[in-house]
C-alpha cells in the first residue's frame, strides 16, 4: 500500500517537474539565431530547401540578413562544389584499363566541369561588382548567364557519359558529384533570380 502511494506521488512529482521543465528546454533548444532564420526563410522556396539551409548556414554570421551576401555565399558554395566535382572526376580518368573511348568521355567531362568552375568565378566577379557598379542590371544579367552556363556544362558531362561503357560504378560516382553540384547551383540561381537589388 505504502509502496503504491510512493509510486503515485513520485509519478505526480515527475509530471509536475516535466510540465515546468519541458517547455523551457524545448524553447532553448529551438530558439533560432536570427541569421540562421534568415537563411532558412530565404531557402524555403528553392528547389532543394534543406540542402540550401545546410550548405548556407555556415555563412550565417557573415551573411547576417543581407540578400546580396547570401547570393555571394551561395555562389561560393557552388564554386567549391564544382572544384570538388572536378577533382573527383579527374581521379577516375587515372584508372587503369579504361577504354580509349571512355577515357575521352571522362576527359570531356573534366573539361565541362572546368568550364563550370570558370563560369562560376566569372559569376562571383560580376556579383562582387554589383555593390559598387552603377550598371547593376547589366552585371546581374551576367551573373545569371554565367551561373546558368555552369549548370548546362555540368549536364553536358553527365549526358556525355550516358552512351559510354564507363563502368556503372564510375558513372554513378561521377553522376553523384555532378548532381550535388547542380543542386547547390540551382539553389544559387534561384536566390539570384529572386534578389531585389
Ligand atoms: C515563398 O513563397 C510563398 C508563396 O508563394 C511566398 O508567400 C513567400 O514570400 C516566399 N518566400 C520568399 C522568401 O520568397
Ligand atoms: C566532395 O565530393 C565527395 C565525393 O567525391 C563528397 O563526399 C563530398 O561531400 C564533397 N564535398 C563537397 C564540399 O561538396
Amino acid at each position: 500500500m505504502e509502496a503504491h502511494i510512493l509510486t503515485f506521488l513520485s509519478t505526480v512529482l515527475l509530471l509536475i517537474i516535466s510540465h515546468f521543465t519541458q517547455p523551457l528546454a524545448a524553447a532553448t533548444a529551438t530558439t533560432p539565431n536570427a541569421y540562421t532564420t534568415f537563411i532558412r526563410t530565404s531557402c524555403a522556396n528553392t528547389t532543394y530547401p534543406s540542402l540550401c539551409s545546410k550548405t548556407l548556414s555556415p555563412y550565417a554570421a557573415d551573411v547576417k540578413s543581407n540578400p546580396l551576401r547570401l547570393c555571394n555565399a551561395a555562389l561560393s558554395v557552388s564554386l567549391a562544389s564544382a572544384i570538388n566535382a572536378s577533382a573527383t572526376v579527374s581521379k577516375f580518368s587515372l584508372q587503369k584499363g579504361i577504354l580509349p573511348r571512355d577515357a575521352t568521355a571522362i576527359k570531356d567531362c573534366i573539361e565541362n566541369i572546368g568550364d563550370s568552375v570558370d563560369e562560376l568565378k566569372q559569376s562571383l566577379k560580376a556579383m562582387s561588382s554589383i555593390g559598387r557598379n552603377a550598371n547593376k542590371q547589366f552585371q546581374m544579367a551576367n551573373v545569371k548567364t554565367w551561373t546558368s552556363a555552369a549548370i548546362t556544362d555540368a549536364n553536358t558531362c553527365t549526358d556525355g557519359l550516358a552512351g559510354t561503357k564507363v563502368s556503372a560504378g564510375v558513372k554513378s560516382n561521377i553522376r553523384s558529384v555532378i548532381k550535388s553540384f547542380i543542386r547547390v547551383t540551382s539553389n544559387a540561381l534561384f536566390l539570384i533570380n529572386h534578389l531585389n537589388y
